[in-house]
């Protein structure tokens, strides 16, 4: 059965986007220009990471998709990633309380089957235990890949029309509806800190009509002020979704 979804969110013009997109660029940055290790700007990362989820609560964004691991990432240092890995468990083991209290959901895009298995458990757990609330929804894009998401997502349609015998067309409704997140609105705003104007394969389906918001600020001194900055750059913006004036 396909879920029956309005892709595209319900804003087309100004006001506060429902979806907000980030991808969390520049802790390695931060931490070499105070001759600090890599390890510490993902620490002051994490740090961030939590105040730009409560302040978006605050001001009444629906869903928050951060870009924690790309599945490109796993070519960095052993020991960077094993970091990394840890402090997402951390992660979502000491904040699971604050997503009780808050009635935050948290959600995962991305390919739970390439990540380490106490980490994927921990995932899971979280999505589990947060899924009846009707808070903020937290989606945690970790090994994720825009690539790898529509080939899982065709995959998927694939195998369930095998499945049934049935022919098999693949349409862009097929498609969305098999992505990880089908029932998530696309994002309405992509934000990318510490200056670079890429994607790095962020939410390349779903991003077809995003806003695209360049800080040049490095992650780890992101704050509130900086997010509404944001904001309020996409509240002056016309979406057209391709269409004329
Ligand atoms: C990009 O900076 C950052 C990452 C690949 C890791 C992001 C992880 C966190 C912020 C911590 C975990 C967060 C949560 C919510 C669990 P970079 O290392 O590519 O920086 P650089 O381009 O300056 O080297």
């Amino acid at each position: 059965m396909f879920i029956v979804i309005t892709k595209m969110s319900e804003k087309t013009k100004g006001g506060l986007p429902v979806h907000v997109g980030i991808i969390m660029d520049g802790n390695g940055r931060w931490a070499a220009r105070q001759g600090r290790p890599r390890t510490d700007g993902h620490l002051e990362g994490l740090k961030t990471a939590r105040k730009i989820v409560e302040a978006s609560v605050r001001l009444g964004i629906r869903y928050l998709t951060l870009y924690v691991f790309s599945t490109e990432n796993w070519k960095r240092a052993e020991s960077e990633v094993q970091f990394i890995m840890n402090l997402v468990k951390r992660y979502l083991v000491d904040e699971l309380n604050h997503y009780r209290k808050d009635r935050l959901r948290v959600r995962h895009a991305g390919d739970l089957s390439g990540l380490p298995a106490e980490i994927s458990a921990e995932v899971r757990k979280a999505c589990e235990d947060t899924r009846a609330f009707d808070g903020m929804q937290v989606i945690l894009a970790l090994n994720y890949g825009g690539r790898n998401e529509i080939i899982r997502a065709v995959n998927r349609i694939l195998d369930g029309k095998a499945l049934n015998g049935e022919s098999v067309i693949v349409n862009e409704s097929a498609i969305a509806n098999n992505l990880d997140n089908p029932d998530v609105p696309d994002p309405d705003l992509i934000i990318r800190t510490a200056g670079e104007f890429r994607t790095s394969n962020f939410l390349l389906w779903e991003g077809a009509y995003s806003e695209y918001y360049i800080s040049s600020e490095l992650w780890p001194d992101w704050t509130e002020s900086h997010l509404r900055a944001a904001l309020d750059f996409f509240a002056c913006r016309e979406r057209r979704f391709g269409g004329a004036e």
